[in-house]
């Protein structure tokens, strides 16, 4: 029988390799997909795969995809879990699901496996996923589901040798992509600590002191489709703001978050890119969509990330809302200057073609057009409604 393993390179996936080996008495065919992870280098991930006993191992390049089919949609989406936390893990695990499926088919695969707890919302984005896109697949979680604790898994991998640095050391759950970089574990499980430079590596500290850094974005339909004038691909464009934000300490989050199985869990997020670009897309939502769909499209927009926060990317409400907020991406067109500093990305000039703010109807003044008589009837029929139910609620006494 053949196992195809999401394979991360940590320990957890590691130690599943001979293990999974072993106990299923199969072939493990390990796959590990770049999502454009600052710092880790896949020729490394591939060769450790093998060194732990892998039948196959093989190294996806799913950046570009990632970036055009994942990142930029929570852009649109403006996708931020309880107003903060813009998705990072819950946008990537449905793409490693898709490629996980593709190489069980090329492999021969019958059983999928994860490394995955079973506290967490990661297990139930592969798991919805793989229930949407190959049903008939089966899942073995081996940290889950042969109840693994840390201390064991490094036990296991020091009796097996495996050429991991069982790191004792370092105590962080770490998981990390283009769109950003998730912290959690360790000192940090208890919330009163504050969390210590050590543990961002995307970002640097907001509160040194730096020279200023202004970009400016251009969007086309919702799409960020250049830098400076540059034109480059969504990949390219979230690289460098990670770059360029991250080096003003943009975007760093400290946050204690509902997970979908019903505990809280402390997390520290730094996602410089995301951050510069969803304040970016706001913005330019705000110059260019109408106003009722704007009002409409936050509550969408909220319903659409807790729907991936949650695991449900292959949904049908999921593809409902998409169509909502691709068509409020029609003019979603023009420029965004943006001043990144101190760790806040700032909107400090907006352009375009597509824009709804009229100077005219907007100027204090001389040249205005509009019409400020007729506001009066305006305020008072508007008013009208909440206007007699207070009457009647002041007679009752
Ligand atoms: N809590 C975040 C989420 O549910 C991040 C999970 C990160 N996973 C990890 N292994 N650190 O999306
Ligand atoms: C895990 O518990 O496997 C990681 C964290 C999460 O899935 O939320």
């Amino acid at each position: 029988e053949r196992v195809v393993l999401a394979y991360s390179g940590g320990l957890d996936t590691s130690v599943a390799i001979p293990y999974l080996a072993e106990k299923m008495d199969a072939e493990v065919i390990c796959v590990a997909v770049d999502l454009g992870q600052g710092g880790e280098d896949m020729e490394i991930i591939q060769k450790r795969a093998m060194d732990c006993g892998a039948a196959e191992s093989v190294v996806v390049d799913a950046k570009e995809e990632f970036a055009a089919d994942f990142c930029v949609p929570a852009l649109q989406a403006n996708a931020l879990y309880m107003d903060r936390y813009p998705l990072v893990s819950s946008l990537s695990r449905p793409l490693i699901v898709k490629h996980l499926v593709t190489a069980a088919k090329q492999f021969g695969g019958t059983i999928v496996s994860h490394g995955c707890t079973g506290k967490g919302n990661d297990q139930v984005r592969f798991e919805a996923g793989l229930a949407a896109l190959a049903p008939d697949l089966q899942v073995i979680a081996p940290a889950r589901d042969f109840a693994w604790t840390r201390d064991k898994a490094i036990e296991y991998a020091e009796a097996k040798g495996l050429p991991i640095e069982t790191s004792k050391k370092n105590p962080f759950s770490i998981d990390q992509n283009l769109w950003g970089r998730a912290v959690e574990t360790g000192f940090l499980e208890d919330i009163w600590n504050g969390p210590t430079e050590e543990v961002y590596s995307y970002t640097a500290d907001p509160a040194q002191p730096r020279p200023a850094d202004e970009v400016v974005i251009t969007f086309e339909q919702g799409v960020p489709v250049k830098l400076d004038g540059r034109e480059l691909t969504a990949f390219e464009i979230v690289d460098e703001l990670n770059k360029r934000a991250g080096a003003q300490g943009v975007g760093r989050i400290d946050m204690v978050e509902d997970r979908l199985v019903g505990i809280k869990s402390r997390e520290v997020y730094e996602a410089p890119g995301a951050i510069a670009l969803i304040t970016a897309h706001m913005e330019l939502e705000n110059v260019t969509v109408e106003r009722d769909l704007a009002r409409f499209k936050r509550g969408v927009d909220q319903r659409w990330s807790e729907l991936v926060y949650d695991g449900l990317w292959f949904s049908p409400l999921k593809t409902a809302l998409d169509a909502l907020i691709a068509e409020a991406q029609k003019h979603v067109t023009g420029d965004i200057r943006m001043t990144l500093h101190a760790g806040k990305a700032t909107v400090a000039g907006r352009r375009s073609e597509q824009s709804l703010y009229d100077f005219s109807l907007a100027t204090y003044d001389t040249g205005d057009t509009f019409d400020q008589s007729l506001a009066k009837g305006f305020v008072q029929l508007f008013s009208l409604p909440a206007k007699i139910a207070a009457a009647r609620d002041a007679k009752k006494g």
